[in-house]
C-alpha cells in the first residue's frame, strides 16, 4: 500500500525534525555536565520505547519495526549490553532507532543500558 507508505514516510521525517530540535535541548544538557540516564532517556526516547520502557511511546504505533520493549524479562535474557550500547551510540540501520553518539559518550550509552535493564521485573 503505497498511500501508507508514504504516510509513514512523512511520520519518520517528523520524527527526525523533532529529534534534531530536541537533540539541542540535549546537547546543552550534556555540556553542562548534568548527564542524567533517567532524565535522557524521557526527553530522547520514551516517546518511542514508552515512559516505562514497554516499547508503547506516542511514536510506536506508527512504526515498523516497534521500538524494542524493554520492560520484557526474557528480553534480557538474550541482550548483549555491549552490543545494546553499540546501537544507542551508532542506530539501527533499517528502523528508527537513530544514532545518539554525538549526545553521549560510550560511557554514557553504557549507564543507559544500565537504565533500559531496570524496566524489567527481576
Ligand atoms: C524514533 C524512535 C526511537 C527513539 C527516539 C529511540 N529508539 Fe531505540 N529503537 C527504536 C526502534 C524502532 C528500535 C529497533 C527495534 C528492533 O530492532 O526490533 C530501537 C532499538 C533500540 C535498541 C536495540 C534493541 C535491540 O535489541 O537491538 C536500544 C538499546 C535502544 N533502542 C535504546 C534507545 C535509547 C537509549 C534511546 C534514547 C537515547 C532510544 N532507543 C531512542 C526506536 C527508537
Amino acid at each position: 500500500m503505497t498511500s501508507s507508505r508514504q504516510v509513514s514516510k512523512r511520520v519518520a521525517s517528523a520524527v527526525a525534525a523533532s529529534l534534531l530540535l530536541w537533540g539541542g535541548t540535549a546537547a546543552a544538557e550534556s555540556g553542562s555536565g548534568a548527564f542524567s540516564a533517567g532524565g535522557f532517556y524521557e526527553s530522547q526516547c520514551a516517546f518511542c520505547h514508552g515512559a516505562a520502557g514497554k516499547g508503547d511511546g506516542a511514536a510506536a504505533s506508527m512504526l515498523q519495526p516497534k521500538p524494542t520493549n524493554f520492560a520484557d524479562a526474557s528480553y534480557w535474557d538474550e541482550a548483549d549490553r555491549a552490543a545494546l550500547a553499540k546501537v544507542i551510540l551508532e542506530g539501527k540501520p533499517g528502523t528508527a532507532m537513530v544514532p545518539f553518539s554525538g549526545r553521549v559518550n560510550a560511557e554514557q550509552a553504557a549507564e543507559m543500558v544500565d537504565y533500559l535493564r531496570k524496566f524489567a521485573p527481576k
